[in-house]
C-alpha cells in the first residue's frame, strides 16, 4: 500500500523533508557570514540520513539545529583531541572548514551517539547575549529622560540574568567607549550605522534599585553543568563572546545581586512586579522572549504589563522582531515593510503609568546587537534603512 499523509511512515517522511529544511534554511539565514563552521554543518546535517534519524528520536520541539549543535559542542570539551574538535577555535582549534568537516562531524556523533541523544532528549535552548545590553541601555535612557530618578529592573525570560548587570559592564559603540562601572573585564561592542546615540547609550544610567528575572527556565550559575551548557550554545568561531559570556558569569557570581526566579512570563510578571520593594518605577525587559510565545501568550504578557502598570509606573523596553511586536498589545509599529524585517530587532519603549501610555520605536538592530541603527523619530518605519543591511 502507498503511504500518504496519515500514514505514520508517510509523516514521518514529511517530518524529515522539514528537518532538512529547517537545517538549510539555518544555515543559509542564521549562520552565513557568521559561522562558517555552522553554515557547513547545517547543510551536511541536511544530507545526512543517520543523524537526521537521532534528531527524528527525540520530541519534536527538541530537533533544533542550535540544540544539536549545543549538544556536539558540549561533549567536544571533554574531547578536544577529535578531529572535529579541530575545527572550532572555541575548542582551541584553528582548522579552515573543508571537504573533511562533516566526515568528523558524523563520526563524532555516531561515537557519542548515546550521550548525544539523551542531551538532544533532555536539553533546553539556554543563551544569554550580554550585547543585547545596548538595548537595554538605549531604554533606560529614553525612560531616564521621561522618569528621572531611580528604577527597579526586571527582566522576563532572563535566561542566566546576565543583562540585568546592564551597569556593570563597559561599552564600545560606534567607537566610543563608556564605562558606567569603572574597571569591569567585560567589555561590549556594538556599531551604530546611520546615526551617533551615543549620548543616548553611553549616558549615565539610572541608579537600578532592584534587579529581578524571571524565566521558564532559570540557569543556575553556581551549577558547573548548567554554565557549561550556556557556553556550549556560542558559536565555534566567536571566541569573543565566549570571552564576553565568561567574564560576565564570573561577574554575576561574584557579585551575587541578580536573581532569576523559575516562572512564566504570561502568568507570574505582574505578581513579581508586585513584591518588588519601593515605589519607583519598574523597567521590564524582554529580549528574545516573544518568539517564544504564540499570539495568545503574548496578550497575556501585555495584560501582565497593564495589571502591574495599575499599580506603579512601568516602562516595557524590548529588542524583539518586529512583526511580533506588531501584534502585541497594539504597540505603535508603522504600516508598512517593518514588520516584516524580522531577521532583525526592533528595540522600543512603552511607557505605562496613571492611565497614560507613551510609546516609542528607538531602533532597528541585528539580534545580537552587533550593531544597531538608531531610529530618526519616535514613529521610525526605517525605510531609510537599506535592506543591503539586513543581510550583515
Ligand atoms: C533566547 S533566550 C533570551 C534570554 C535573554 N533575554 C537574552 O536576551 O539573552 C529566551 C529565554 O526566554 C525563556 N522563556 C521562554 N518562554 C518563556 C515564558 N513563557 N516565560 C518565561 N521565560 C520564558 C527561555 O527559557 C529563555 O531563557
Amino acid at each position: 500500500m502507498a503511504e500518504g499523509p496519515g500514514d505514520p511512515a508517510g509523516d514521518r517522511d514529511v517530518e524529515v523533508r522539514q528537518l532538512r529544511r529547517l537545517f538549510r534554511i539555518f544555515g543559509a539565514t542564521q549562520c552565513r557570514d557568521r559561522s562558517p563552521v555552522y553554515e557547513a554543518l547545517s547543510e551536511g546535517v541536511a544530507d545526512d540520513d543517520g543523524l537526521l534519524d537521532l534528531l527524528m528520536s527525540t520530541p519534536r520541539d527538541q530537533r533544533r539545529p542550535s540544540l544539536l549543535f549545543a549538544a556536539v559542542n558540549l561533549l567536544l570539551a571533554s574531547d578536544p583531541g577529535s578531529a572535529l574538535a579541530g575545527y572550532y577555535p572555541v575548542r582551541g582549534g584553528r582548522r579552515p572548514v573543508d571537504d573533511r568537516l562533516m566526515p568528523a562531524f558524523a563520526a563524532f556523533c555516531a561515537e557519542h551517539r548515546d550521550e548525544l541523544g539523551r542531551l538532544l532528549r533532555t536539553g533546553s535552548t539556554q543563551t544569554n547575549e550580554i550585547r543585547r545590553c545596548v538595548a537595554l541601555r538605549l531604554g533606560l535612557d529614553h525612560v531616564r529622560r521621561r522618569w528621572p530618578g531611580p528604577l527597579a529592573l526586571v527582566e522576563a525570560g532572563a535566561s542566566a540574568g546576565l543583562n540585568l548587570l546592564v551597569d556593570r559592564y563597559r561599552y564600545r559603540v560606534g567607537g566610543q567607549e563608556a564605562s558606567a562601572a569603572g574597571a569591569s573585564p567585560v567589555l561590549i561592542t556594538c556599531e551604530v550605522r546611520g546615526g551617533s546615540p551615543h549620548e543616548r547609550i553611553l549616558g549615565p544610567v539610572p541608579e537600578i534599585t532592584s534587579r529581578r528575572g524571571i524565566d521558564r527556565h532559570p540557569v543556575d550559575l553556581a551549577d558547573p553543568g548548567a554554565r557549561a551548557w550556556l557556553e556550549a550554545f556560542v558559536w565555534p568561531e566567536r571566541l569573543d563572546d565566549l570571552a564576553v559570556l565568561r567574564g560576565a558569569i564570573d561577574l554575576a557570581v561574584s557579585s551575587a545581586t541578580v536573581t532569576v526566579a523559575p516562572g512564566d512570563a504570561t502568568t507570574d510578571t505582574a505578581r513579581l512586579i508586585g513584591e518588588l520593594p519601593g515605589r519607583e518605577p519598574v523597567v521590564v525587559f524582554t529580549a528574545s522572549l516573544l518568539s517564544y510565545l504564540d499570539f495568545d501568550a503574548r496578550a497575556a504578557f501585555a495584560a501582565q504589563l497593564r495589571q502591574a502598570a495599575a499599580r506603579r509606573p512601568v516602562a516595557w523596553v524590548f529588542a524583539e522582531a518586529p512583526g511580533l511586536v506588531a501584534t502585541t498589545d497594539g504597540l505603535i509599529v508603522p504600516e508598512g515593510s517593518l514588520a516584516r524585517r524580522n531577521s532583525r530587532y526592533l528595540i522600543g519603549a512603552s511607557l505605562r503609568g496613571s492611565g497614560h501610555r507613551d510609546d516609542a520605536l528607538l531602533a532597528l538592530a541585528d539580534p545580537y546587537l552587533r550593531w544597531l541603527a538608531p531610529a530618526r523619530h519616535r514613529t521610525d518605519d526605517f525605510a531609510w534603512l537599506p535592506t543591503d543591511a539586513d543581510t550583515g
